[in-house]
């Protein structure tokens, strides 16, 4: 595992974006896994600049998400299509057939779940991996629990994932308490996983992550067997490495 200690957000999400931008210009065909949340959002701003510099262009490039609430409309502003269409999607040449995030309005979330899986295979699986980690140690919504998931699942979201993601909504009532995620299985078999963390709230569950032990009680360590990783985290959320 590669650690990048960077000062603060700005140069995290700097050095995020090059990352990517470099894999993208030397894969354009690229599988893409996409994570959401505030983490993420300065790196995807980088990758906007790039293409709008004519500097990368995302044609060929497939995109599969992490992660969707189950019961949130594509159009509801909090859901995550909304989210990536409108930090990378809406900005960025990608063809609309090579997006790919959970469907959590099907009625037969089971069967979304076995699609969602079968398309991540039907397109060779994931190439590089983007993820960020909640304060629990989740990745995507793989929350802590007894054990880890390989598939594509429907979760119950935990209290704390409940409460830390309320601060997007106008009031707690309102977070799903439900949301489909990618399983663990194609998140360890991406050819290279770029994690990114950053924030004082998140100095426990890095640590836990990256030294701690591989348990289902904290997902994310799950991470330390993968190959190729590349973890990007600023310095106040490294405090414990
Ligand atoms: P955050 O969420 O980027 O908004 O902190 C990360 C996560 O919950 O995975």
């Amino acid at each position: 595992m590669r650690i990048i200690i960077e000062e603060n957000y700005e140069d995290m999400s700097r050095t995020a974006a090059s990352i990517v931008k470099d894999y993208v210009s030397n894969h354009p065909a690229c599988v893409l896994g996409c994570a959401t949340g505030t983490t993420p959002i300065g790196m995807y701003q980088g990758l906007v600049e790039a293409h709008r510099e004519g500097k990368l262009d995302f044609s060929e490039t497939r995109f599969f998400n992490l992660d969707e609430y189950c019961g949130l409309d594509p159009s509801n502003d909090q859901s995550y299509t909304y989210f990536m269409k409108e930090h990378l999607f809406d900005h960025i040449n990608v063809r609309p057939e090579h997006i790919h995030l959970p469907d959590g309005m099907a009625g037969d979330i089971e069967a979304a779940c076995r699609r969602y899986d079968a398309e991540i295979e039907r397109s060779g699986g994931i190439d590089l991996q983007v993820v960020g980690i909640g304060i629990n140690g989740h990745i995507g919504f793989n929350e802590p629990g007894d054990c880890f998931y390989p598939d594509t699942h429907k979760i119950a979201l935990h209290e704390s994932t409940i409460r830390a993601n309320a601060r997007f909504f106008s009031s707690i009532e309102d977070v799903p308490t439900e949301a489909i995620t990618m399983g663990i299985r194609p998140i360890l078999q991406s050819k290279m996983l770029l994690f990114l963390a950053n924030g004082e709230s998140k100095i426990d569950a890095v640590y836990g992550a990256l030294r701690g032990p591989i348990s289902p009680r904290l997902p994310a360590s799950i991470l330390q067997l993968h190959p190729n990783v590349v973890a990007v985290i600023d310095r106040s959320a490294a405090k414990r490495l």
